[in-house]
Parts: C-alpha cells; structure tokens; sequence
C-alpha cells in the first residue's frame, strides 16, 4: 500500500508526464481529463494582496517575482516535490528540460524573463502557463499556482478587457473542483471589499475547498485587529481562517531572508496580544501542513476517480506516445509510470 506521501509524489509524476506531453487542459481529450482528475492550490485574491509573497513562504524559498502593482502576469504552475534528506535543492523549468537551477535568485529571473518573452515588458498578462518543479528535502509535496491578481480597472498600457481577462484566467483554475482554493485577503482592507472573498463565493459557495488567508496583520490600524475576521464571526469559511505576517516591501529590498522572515513571523503571533491565544494557528508554516493534510484528503476522497480516469487513459496515451515518438524523460513510457507504483483502491 502505498503512502499517502509516495501517492501525491506520483499524482505530481503524472502531472508531469501530461504537461510533457503537451497538454495543460483546455481540449478535451485524455491528457486534460487526467489532468482535471488531479488536485492543486491555487492563489486567489486582488493585486499587491500577498499572493506571491505567501505562495513562496509555503515553498521556504525566495524565487518569485514580488511587488506594488501588477508582478505576476502568467500562471505559475509550481510542483514541488519532496526529496531524501540531505539531497541537494533544485528546480526546473519546463520549457528549459534537463536545467537545473540551485540559485533561486536566477530561478526569480527566469520567471519574470520568460513572462517578459510572452508579454514583453509591459502590464499585459498572458493566460500562458510557466511550469516549474522543485526538488527539495524541505518542502512538502504539492502543486501550487500563482495567478495573475484581480483588479477593477485597466491601467495605462493595459487593454480595456483587462479585468475580465484576470477574471477568466482565475476562474479556468479554480472553477475545477479539485481544485484547493487560497483565498488572499489583506487585513488592512475590509474583509466585505475583497476579490478573493467575492470570486470564491461564486465558485465554491459551501466554503469546503476555500482557504481563508488573511494577509498583511502588521499593517493594520494601531488599536485594530482582525479577530472578528480570524475568529470566523464576520464570514464564515468551513476551514478556519489563518491570519499570515509576509515580509513588507522594506524587508523585499533589504533582502530580508525566508528565515528570518518565519522567525520575526513566529514571534508576532507568540507576543501578540491580540493574537496570542491563535499563535498555533496562525502564520506560514502552519498553513504549509494544513494544505498538505488537506491535499492528501483530496486525494484520498478522488482515489477511485483518479484510478478509473487513468485505466481509460493509458491507451490513448500509449498510443499518443508512439504517435510523438516518446519524448526524453518519459521514454520508459506511460504505463509504468503507473504501475511502478501500486495505487491503492
Ligand atoms: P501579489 O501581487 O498578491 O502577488 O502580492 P505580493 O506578494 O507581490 O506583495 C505585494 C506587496 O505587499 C509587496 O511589497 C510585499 O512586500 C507586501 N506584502 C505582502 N504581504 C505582506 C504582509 O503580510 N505584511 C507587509 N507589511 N507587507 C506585505
Ligand atoms: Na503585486
Ligand atoms: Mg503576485
């Protein structure tokens, strides 16, 4: 029987191999519909919220671009993969096959090179994905995806449609109802104002694969505080909201590290007198291993779906395969990628 870790290692494996095969969803065909069988967490919420800045505290790595207005203009499509211990940390790009990147600042610039060779060097956003994987003894295995932040209106050098088109971007992800949602809020807005709030709404109205995150704590108002949010009483989630301390634009540019950023973290909540009865609850690290946990109940609860999904697909992948000529890295074929490892049912 396989466990619950060496299963999300071979659902990642096998988002691989569909992503190989040059497929990311869309058509409708073997490749999507196995890919649309498999979880993921994706970011949602409005711009400068926090969105990059929480997806790379759950990683424990600097490597995405961050900022004021609008950074990510591509979806990142981020698979992280657990390594053995003491294995040297690297990630790799799709569309740069067999690179290994051990320098997370390049890996930063790659991303935001590759967005530019799509966009160029402007504010438009492109629905285009950029895969990444990272191998890494540190991280828990997860696929995590970085959008594009919702706005309400265009700026200079961006089209009118703008806003739909982030809209329609965020919602191909998370309308999949495997799909895990974070949902950014910044504490020093109201919670009745927030884009991710009223786009999760829509897609997941009962709340069960919502994630509440609320961003920003330090920068409330002095003599305010974010229980009422936290505490659930202004709006219900089916999971508990988990309030998050990033680090600010000041820290970015001081080149504050990821350590220190979780330790500083860690003791906001511990000495916080607003917050100190939650301080287990609270912050990067925790929401890390809750998103794992539940993952894996994800999983566990589409095991039979996945099962039937991929016993369809093989075939046509097989023969899709024979068709391309069996690229490099996925020469030992479809087939025993699956049976490599048995899948419980
Ligand atoms: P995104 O546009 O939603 O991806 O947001 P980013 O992660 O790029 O962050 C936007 C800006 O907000 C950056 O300057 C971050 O440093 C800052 N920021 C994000 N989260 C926090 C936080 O919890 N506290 C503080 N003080 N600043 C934050
Ligand atoms: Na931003
Ligand atoms: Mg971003």
């Amino acid at each position: 029987m396989a466990t619950m870790e060496s299963l999300i290692g071979l659902v990642n494996r096998i988002q691989r191999a569909c992503t190989v095969l040059g497929d990311y969803g869309g058509d409708d065909n073997a490749f999507s519909s196995l890919w649309e069988a498999l979880p993921s967490v994706a970011v949602v919420g409005g711009q400068s919220s926090g969105k990059s800045s929480v997806l790379e505290s759950i990683v424990g790595r600097d490597f995405l671009p961050r900022g004021s207005g609008i950074v990510t203009r591509r979806p990142l499509v981020l698979q992280l993969n657990k390594t053995e211990d003491g294995s040297q940390e690297y990630a790799e790009f799709l569309h740069l096959p067999k690179q290994r990147f051990t320098d997370f600042s390049v890996v930063r610039k790659e991303i935001q090179d590759e967005t530019d060779r799509i966009t160029g060097k402007t504010k438009q956003i492109s629905p285009v994905p950029i895969h990444l994987s990272i191998y890494s003894p540190y991280v828990v295995n997860l696929t995590l995806i970085d959008l594009p932040g919702l706005t309400k209106v265009a700026v200079e050098g961006q089209p009118e449609s703008i806003v739909q088109d982030i809209e329609a971007m965020v919602h191909s992800y998370v309308e999949k109802p495997n799909c895990i949602i974070l949902a950014i809020s910044p504490a020093n807005q109201d919670i009745a104002t927030s884009d991710a709030i009223r786009h999760c709404r829509e897609v997941d109205p009962t709340g069960e694969r919502t994630f509440g995150v609320l961003t920003k704590l330090d920068l409330m108002d002095k003599g305010t505080n974010a229980l009422d949010v936290l505490e659930g009483s202004s709006y219900r989630l089916q999971h508990p909201w988990v309030g998050i301390v990033n680090r600010s634009q000041a820290d970015i540019n001081k080149n504050v590290d990821m350590i220190v950023a979780r330790r500083k973290e860690r003791e906001y909540f511990a000495t916080s007198p607003d917050y100190g009865h939650l301080a287990n609850k609270m912050g990067s690290e925790y929401l890390a291993k809750l998103l794992s946990k539940s993952l894996e109940s994800v999983i566990r609860a589409r095991i039979p779906s996945i099962t039937s999904t991929i016993n369809k697909s093989i075939d046509e992948l097989e023969s899709e395969l024979d068709h391309l000529g069996r690229p490099i890295g996925v020469d030992a074929g479809v087939s025993s990628l699956f049976l490599s490892q048995s899948i419980p049912c």
